[in-house]
């Protein structure tokens, strides 16, 4: 929680992987999996007083963290906050001209359903717009191959599909989209920004009972020397996708 509090702000990065959403004033989007609210109130800013955010979560205190960032950013009248508890969206059919989801779909226990409803939520012509990562193409140095293989394979059950970013193309195209476009947006971490993920996917490992505790933490005294040493690299390539629902 914490850690959502501090980071996955709006910035020069973030703003890349959302130009393909191609968001603009007057707009009702929806922002799936908004987490603490960050994004959804950029995209408050960026659809004006004349749009709307539709911001989803099915945790209630992310929700409310959202509510808190949209009040301090003044864009809490264009902001609505939805818990999610079921399998569906709680918003009306061709209700959004954009839907957009960033490291969430990886999560659902069913993305084929969930870009369905996508697809349900959008007016024609409007689009659906996901970031998902893939933890089996992530490179970590100077970790050899089969070790971090290993750590990646024992740490993947904390997320439900952690290779999402690699079949969301095919995702899209199933659920109905039109004009499917994929892009791969691969940031070399050199600072130490990725650590976080590292040392949480550490913790996954462990927790899963299925790799020897001893090589997760090799693992991660070998990143931790690196980045001390100034020698350390980390890369998680982001799939950004669009899709747009026919006319
Ligand atoms: C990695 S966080 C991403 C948060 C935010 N999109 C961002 O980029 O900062 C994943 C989010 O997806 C939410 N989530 C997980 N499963 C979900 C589901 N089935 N429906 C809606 N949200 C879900 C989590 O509660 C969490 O807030």
């Amino acid at each position: 929680m914490s850690a959502y509090r501090e980071g996955f702000g709006w910035n020069e990065a973030t703003e890349r992987l959302f130009k393909p959403a191609r968001i603009s004033e007057g707009h009702t989007v929806a922002d799936f999996g908004c987490g603490p609210g960050k994004i959804s109130v950029e995209i408050g800013k960026q659809v004006g007083s004349d749009g709307h955010v539709h911001a989803i979560d099915i945790n209630a205190e992310f929700l409310e963290i959202a509510r808190e960032n949209a009040v301090a950013a003044g864009v809490s009248d264009r902001l609505t906050t939805h818990l999610k508890d079921g399998v569906s969206l709680p918003l009306s059919n061709s209700s959004l001209d954009r839907i957009s989801a960033r490291n969430a779909i990886m999560y659902v226990d069913d993305p084929l359903h969930t870009l369905r409803e996508f697809h349900r939520v959008l007016r024609p012509g409007g689009l659906a717009h996901a970031i998902d990562g893939d933890w089996y193409m992530m490179v970590a140095e100077p970790i050899a191959h089969d070790a971090w293989r290993a750590f990646v394979e024992a740490a993947s059950h904390a997320c439900r599909n952690s290779d999402m970013g690699r079949k969301l193309y095919a995702a899209f195209v199933d659920a109905g989209f039109q004009d499917v476009d994929v892009s791969i947006v691969a940031n070399a971490d050199v600072d130490g920004r990725l650590l976080g993920m590292v040392r949480n996917m550490a913790k996954y490992a462990v927790e899963s009972g299925t790799i020897d505790p001893a090589k997760v933490e090799r693992v991660i005294a070998q990143v931790e020397q690196a980045h001390c040493e100034g020698e350390y690299l980390v890369v998680s390539p982001q799939f950004v996708v669009t899709g747009r629902k026919a006319d």
